[in-house]
């Protein structure tokens, strides 16, 4: 192995990634005096938040009644009684102060006459648990909101002092002989140099791995590079299995059109020009939760109903709209079809496809973002010193479907609780604990491994064929055949990352090497996804299993558990079933949310 040196950093708290979840704990930890690094592979404003288009779900009752239970209560339904009700109360209850405090940092939020956060209609949202009208809840700066949020939250985070190492791609974690995260070993992509960060808290906000699909809205750089590094700690991820669809992709080019599109009026037809989801939802009707959305489209085009000379995508209607909403709310999307679909929202349709969106699954976390290695005995042991938040974790606030609008919601009040918890339990006052040089030596090998990988296969070659794997056959619909023959592929596809090919050997924006080493981040999530998949015998929220088509809440209302290794071994643990206040003291009847039939 090469000799390498490195620079050492030490830190409170060191944050991986910048995108909403990342930059919003970097801030609280910030604000609260802990020396906080925030150490990202991308420039901080074009981390994928940014390209969070309809808005951000919070009950501010701006627009018309809305109560916090309301939205709890859409977020349980959403994630198809998978959700933790402890997280998903925390969510709901804490999402109008995080997100007035947004407001406060300056967040440039769209405004109603009377000057107050405007608020759109969104999938799934309702009132009066869901038997009253679609609530207007999703807080929105025009069709831009995560571009505006993250702008905001890196101009507060500077002034407070947090300090960032932009462009360093973070390669491993680094763990003491039992278990306690001290750091990480990262890679300064400009220069080459090698760098040290020794922390008390690690903070994983790495975002999620929508590019091991080959059509997602998610940037490239979303290659689950969190759940990888824990992966290779030998640690579990959480409900894998399920994958959001996002009913509006654009057909061909797979960037995203905003729910908000349909929330302001927008709807979806066939090619007899049939506004069909009125009769898969007769309640919510282009409006109902993203998942049925998304399923009905798919049985429309399995059905010869499909638009366009291959009868294969679905067409979504904005022309009908007054030029003036479409200019006010929708400026972004009215630009993306035009760019990416060459059409005028104001004269045409836009040819669109249910696109791989978001990942429910990810690092097990409890609501304060401290990661879990769960035992059978404990399911809920933390494993010190690591924290996920945003995408890269699960809460388990989404379950088996994420509503949308919650997505932007989830980051910041996990990102604020996890600068919550770590101020309880950081210590600014005692010493950064000495790293463990086995594990330092462990990650420079790997990363040496790959820099000198000398096999056959480019990096690009294989990536494709885990793409095209995991697309085909860990799709919107899945049946036993095709989840077995896709774990056959994907287990042969992982095994050829031993014979990957870099051609480029040196240090200095090494893209060979940087994509080499995604794509190992990349290849345990979608190892986790397809197994976890396979082994789910019922069809849940965005896992639509039709050999199993109910669900089966008796055998599988529980989180799955992937271990990933040279083969992928499964657990479970039980879904938190208890609130955190009872109703007795202000929290939700629990009988609202028993478990029911799910219907829009
Ligand atoms: O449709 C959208 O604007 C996406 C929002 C989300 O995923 O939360």
């Amino acid at each position: 192995m090469a000799a390498y040196e490195y620079e050492t950093h030490a830190y409170d708290v060191v944050v991986v990634g910048a995108g909403g979840a990342g930059l919003r704990a970097t801030l609280g930890m910030a604000e609260q005096g802990l020396r906080t690094a925030c150490v990202t592979k991308v420039f901080p404003t074009r981390s994928h938040t940014v390209a969070a288009q309809g808005g951000i779900a919070a009950s501010l009752s701006n627009m018309g009644p809305d109560h916090w239970q309301w939205h709890m209560y859409d977020t349980v339904k959403g994630s198809d009684w998978l959700g933790d009700t402890d997280a998903m109360e925390y969510l709901a209850r804490e999402a109008p102060k995080a997100v007035y405090e947004l407001e406060h940092y300056g967040v440039p939020f769209s405004r109603t006459e009377a000057g107050t956060i405007y608020q759109r209609p969104f999938g799934g949202h309702t009132t009066e648990f869901g038997e009253g009208p679609p609530v207007q809840r999703t807080c929105a700066a025009a069709d831009r909101t995560g571009h505006a949020i993250l702008h905001t939250l890196y101009g507060q985070s500077l002034k407070n002092n947090a300090e960032f190492y932009i462009e360093y791609f973070a390669i491993d974690l680094i763990m003491s002989e039992d278990g306690q995260c001290q750091g990480v070993l990262a890679w300064k992509l400009d220069d080459g140099t090698l760098h040290l960060f020794s922390a008390k808290m690690v903070v994983l906000a790495t975002g999620g791995y929508g590019r091991a699909y080959f059509s997602a809205t998610s940037a490239h750089t979303c290659t689950g590079d969190g759940g990888g590094m824990v992966a290779r700690q030998g640690l579990p991820l959480q409900d894998m299995e399920f994958v959001q669809f996002h009913p509006t992709g654009i057909y061909g080019a797979g960037c995203l059109i905003t729910e908000g599109a349909r929330g302001e009026g927008g709807y979806l037809t066939n090619s007899e020009g049939e506004r069909f989801m009125e009769r898969y939802a007769p309640t919510y009707k282009d409006l109902a939760s993203r998942d049925v959305v998304s399923r009905c489209m798919t049985m429309e085009i399995r059905d010869g109903r499909g638009v366009g000379a291959e009868g294969d995508h679905i067409h979504l209607h904005l022309n009908h709209l007054p030029p003036e909403t479409l200019a006010e709310r929708l400026p972004g999307i009215s630009e993306s079809a035009h760019i990416f679909a060459g059409v005028d929202v104001t004269k045409e349709p836009i040819p669109v496809l249910p696109t791989v969106h978001y990942n429910m699954g990810g690092i097990p976390t409890n609501y304060w973002g401290e990661v879990l290695n769960p035992t059978q005995d404990d399911p809920d042991r933390i494993s010190p010193g690591l924290m996920a938040v945003g995408e890269a974790g699960c809460a388990s606030v989404h379950g088996a479907n994420r509503l949308g609008s919650n997505s932007l919601i989830d980051l910041v009040v996990f990102g604020r609780a996890a600068a919550i918890r770590a101020g309880q339990v950081v210590d600014p006052e005692t010493a950064v604990p000495t790293p463990n040089k086995a594990s330092i030596d462990a990650a420079l090998a790997r990363f040496d491994h790959y820099r000198y990988a000398d096999g056959a296969i480019p990096t690009a070659d294989l990536r494709l064929e885990m793409q095209k794997t995991m697309q085909a056959d860990a799709a919107v619909f899945r049946t036993d055949k095709t989840l077995a023959e896709g774990c056959e592929k994907m287990d042969a596809v992982a095994a050829k990352v031993a014979d990957l090919k870099v051609t480029d050997r040196s240090l200095v924006w090494n893209s060979d090497l940087m994509e080499t080493l995604e794509l190992t981040n990349l290849m345990p999530n979608a190892l986790a996804t397809i197994h976890s998949a396979v082994a789910r015998k019922e069809s849940r929220g965005a896992h639509a299993h039709e050999d199993y088509p109910d669900r089966d809440d008796e055998n599988w209302r529980v989180h799955t558990l992937a271990t990933v290794s040279d083969k992928v071994d499964l657990t479970y643990r039980p879904v938190h079933l208890d609130p955190l206040t009872t109703s007795e003291e202000g929290g939700i009847d629990l009988k609202k949310i028993a478990p029911k039939a799910r219907v829009y």
